[in-house]
């Protein structure tokens, strides 16, 4: 089953719980809620009082994506907003294995992210120890860009590294994702479509949530059996 994740960066603030609502009711399996700080990535977005503030009327789990500089300093104060997921970037991050594994002892599923230039090499060391592998599809920092074709290629790599350790973390693909990339992304192994402008940039959220997963299903249907990859 493909999992979607809006991400309300690109919804309509002034209407953000609304927002969220809608696409809940519509089917989504997660929040995707950016965090940016304008220093690790050129913008600045939220932080813990808005997640808190999304905790209170959300019906599905908080996938947090945490594009700041210096994580740690802010794991506590995330995972009280409500967090159910909170990923965290390997290119911040100098201890990486003691981040994973404190926000796991916080009972919140651990998440890496990798941009566009990281390889799948720098997280030999860790796969056993995460929940879900974020591949980064555009240079994180801004909804609606375009997709970075190569991301397929870096998708499958990931997911042959899941299948040989064994490890059941989820991947997810974040950046550029909509009905035309969705079906490659997919095919390539993915579990979780993030989606911003795809979804909130249209007239009709809901439809577009329906729409996404429809897409990732088909795509999902054509591959091949879990370890016959
Ligand atoms: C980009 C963010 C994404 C972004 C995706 O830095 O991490 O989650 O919202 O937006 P779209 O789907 O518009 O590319
Ligand atoms: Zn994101």
């Amino acid at each position: 089953m493909i999992k979607i994740a809006p991400s309300i960066l690109s919804a309509d603030f002034a209407r953000l719980g609304e927002e969220v609502q809608a696409v809940a009711r519509a089917g989504a399996d997660y929040i995707h809620i950016d965090v940016m700080d304008g220093h690790f990535v050129p913008n600045i977005t939220i932080g813990p009082p808005v997640v808190r503030a999304i905790k209170r009327i959300a019906t599905v789990p908080l996938d947090v994506h945490l594009m700041i500089s210096d994580p740690d300093r802010y794991i506590d104060a995330f995972a009280e907003a409500g967090a159910a997921l909170l990923t965290v970037h390997v290119e911040a991050l100098p201890h990486l294995h003691r981040t994973l594994s404190y926000i796991r002892s916080l009972g919140l599923k651990a998440g890496v992210a990798l941009n566009p230039s990281t390889p799948v090499s720098s997280l030999d060391e860790i796969a056993a120890e995460v929940d879900l592998i974020l591949v980064m599809s555009v240079n994180p920092g801004f909804g609606a860009q375009s997709f970075i074709p190569r991301s397929t290629v870096k998708i499958r790599a990931v997911r042959e590294m899941l299948d040989r350790i064994g490890s059941r973390a989820l991947i997810e693909v974040d950046g550029g994702i909509d009905l035309q990339t969705a079906g490659a992304v997919v095919s390539a192994g993915v579990d979780v479509l993030v989606a911003g402008n795809a979804i909130f940039a249209t007239p009709d959220p809901a439809a577009a949530v329906r729409a996404l997963r429809a897409a990732g299903e088909q795509a999902a249907a054509q591959r091949p059996p879990r370890g016959n990859a």
